[in-house]
């Protein structure tokens, strides 16, 4: 790329955003700022500049300097003709104006790498934004690099356990691969996302970078806060590029996190969790970038570009003989369309996807995973083992069934239903309690003591409900509870109401007047309550 005639080739390829890279990193270094041909601002429309350059033009992807104090700083996007560049600015462009010199640094966005970066929280320039002292020395690398080629990608089938039953039993992550979180607006990926942290991090030997793309600046502080009290900022990165900022940081911050995550992966040689909050705005802000260039926009609106963008970032993510890189992602599905280009393309690139419901989380039924949509590839038999694989197909095939019960019931009752169907729909009912979780970051809020459940614990709990052994608990006690001793450690007498056992977490919430509709005894005689009245008065209970 430094070479004359690659960059005569770069020229000509005006819409080379995408061009692959050396992935040598030091390559731009030695090449220097270029004072000698400053360029000129022609256009400036909103986050689009368009720069003048007498002599020769700078290369795609690298770094100009504007504006007052060169505070504005821009990235080359399209080269034009022979002598103008069209490029996006990653900070505000408010008072600048045409005719402001405009200096090439002869080099792409950086980032800073190394261990100097624990403990610390940066923007999308590598500029630490936390309160300590600005990080100088540190060596620093281009934030576009080529994937990993593929013979040096290795793959481990081994299971990242997060504590999180309804994720380790039906939708288990894969160490070294790519999760998904899927949900529209507020159904709880942000707090599934910290749950995470609180209960992997600890456990987690490497190293964790949490990437916040586009999303609250409230949430970017709440996470601090919280990795703090977890005791494991010391070997945690932070990188923001949230929704107050221009699309182009928002559109590069997922890089440069991801620049730091490959140091650590490949000279550090550790193994890294990579958690993004949320891919979604990383398309979002393509989409802006996109519009402001004057491209036209593809399907439902979203760049032409979506497929390559996404997987110049996604291809990136990968593990290695060195270390892994294990990485969780929110998506936020928009207006909870699933068929969205945006979340159809990030669909195809992970190895597991936690698919959060609407239904449920009004329900109450918290964390809000929805166990028919959701999945993983690592849930075969050779890898997870004969009995994870059982409990998990019975457990969808039993959830299936009372789904398509649901329609008989709402319109006849389940009175009316096979004995054997009844069972069905008392198994599915006590397994969706049982796979809602109490979470340490929601304790504030819901009074519930969080729980994080071992894999074993919580698939002996699942088989247990699937051949009716704990039948004689009413299916509150199978709400907001860790392992299955729980809901056996309390004292059902036969009306479903809990003895003696008063210490306020393990209930329900709601234990009290409102469940009268839920008294139940678990040996048949429930059976006559109407499943409408049943329905609602759970929900009612359960959300409170
Ligand atoms: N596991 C949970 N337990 C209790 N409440 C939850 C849980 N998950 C989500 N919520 C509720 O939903 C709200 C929105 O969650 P959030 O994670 O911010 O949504 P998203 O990131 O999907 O937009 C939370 O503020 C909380 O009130
Ligand atoms: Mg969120």
């Amino acid at each position: 790329m430094t070479s004359a005639a690659e960059k005569s080739t770069s020229r000509k390829n005006r819409a080379a955003v995408n061009r692959p890279q050396k992935s040598d990193p030091d390559r731009h270094r030695n090449k220097g700022r270029r004072d000698d041909h400053p360029g000129t601002v022609t256009a400036v429309r909103g986050s689009v500049v368009e720069v003048h350059f007498p002599g020769e033009l700078p290369e795609i992807n690298s770094r100009l300097l504007t504006g007052q104090e060169n505070h504005v700083i821009l990235e080359v996007i399209v080269h034009l003709d022979a002598h103008r560049a069209r490029c996006i600015a990653l900070t505000p462009t408010r008072g600048l104006t045409r005719g402001a010199s405009v200096t090439d640094t002869g080099e792409p966005l950086t980032v800073p790498v190394g261990e100097e970066l624990l403990g610390r929280v940066f923007n999308v320039f590598g500029e630490t934004i936390d309160d300590g002292d600005k990080l100088d020395a540190a060596t620093r690398r281009s934030i576009h690099r080529r994937p990993v080629p593929l013979e040096d990608r290795t793959t481990q089938e081994e299971i990242f356990q997060t504590g999180i039953k309804a994720i380790d039993v039906l939708a288990p992550l894969e160490r070294g691969g790519k999760a998904g979180l899927f949900g529209g607006a507020g159904v709880g990926k942000t707090v599934l996302i910290m749950e995470m942290i609180h209960n992997v991090i600890g456990r987690h030997g490497g190293v964790s970078i949490f990437c916040g793309i586009g999303e609250r600046c409230r949430e970017g502080e709440e996470l601090y806060r919280e990795i703090q009290d977890v005791g494991v900022l010391d070997n945690t990165v932070l990188v923001f590029g949230q929704m107050n900022e221009q699309p182009g940081a928002r559109f590069r911050v997922g890089h440069a996190a991801l620049t730091m995550a490959e140091h650590f992966r490949d000279e550090a040689r550790k193994d890294v969790l990579l958690l993004m909050d949320n891919i979604f705005r990383f398309v979002q802000a393509g989409a802006e970038v996109s519009g402001l260039l004057g491209r036209l926009p593809s399907r439902v609106g979203y760049q032409p570009t979506l497929a390559t963008e996404l997987a110049e970032l996604e291809e990136r993510i990968c593990s290695t003989r060195g270390g892994a890189i294990t990485s969780i992602q929110a998506v936020y599905v928009p207006a909870d369309d699933f068929t969205d280009p945006a979340a159809v393309h990030t669909f195809s690139h992970l190895s597991a996807s936690v698919v959060l419901s609407r239904q449920r989380a009004s329900q109450g039924l918290y964390p809000a995973i929805d166990p028919l949509q959701s999945g993983s590839k690592m849930l075969a038999p050779h890898i997870v083992g004969e009995k994870h694989y059982q409990v998990a197909r019975r457990i969808r095939q039993t959830l299936a069934e009372y789904e398509d019960l649901k329609d008989i019931i709402a319109m006849l009752g389940l009175e009316e239903l096979s004995q054997d169907d009844q069972r069905t729909v008392h198994r599915a009912r006590r397994l969706e309690r049982f796979l809602t979780q109490p979470f340490f970051t929601t304790e504030q809020f819901t009074g519930h003591e969080g729980r994080s459940v071992e894999l074993e614990a919580a698939i002996e709990g699942c088989r247990r409900i699937l051949d009716d052994e704990l039948n004689k608990y009413p299916e509150k006690a199978f709400y907001m509870i860790g392992g299955i001793g729980e809901a056996e450690k309390q004292h059902w007498d036969e009306t479903g109401y809990a003895e003696a056992d008063t210490d306020g977490n393990d209930g329900q919430p709601g234990d009290g007047d409102k469940d009268e509709g839920e008294r139940r005894d678990d040996e048949g005689s429930s059976d006559q309550e109407g499943e409408d009245g049943e329905d609602s008065h759970a929900a009612h209970g359960d959300a409170s």
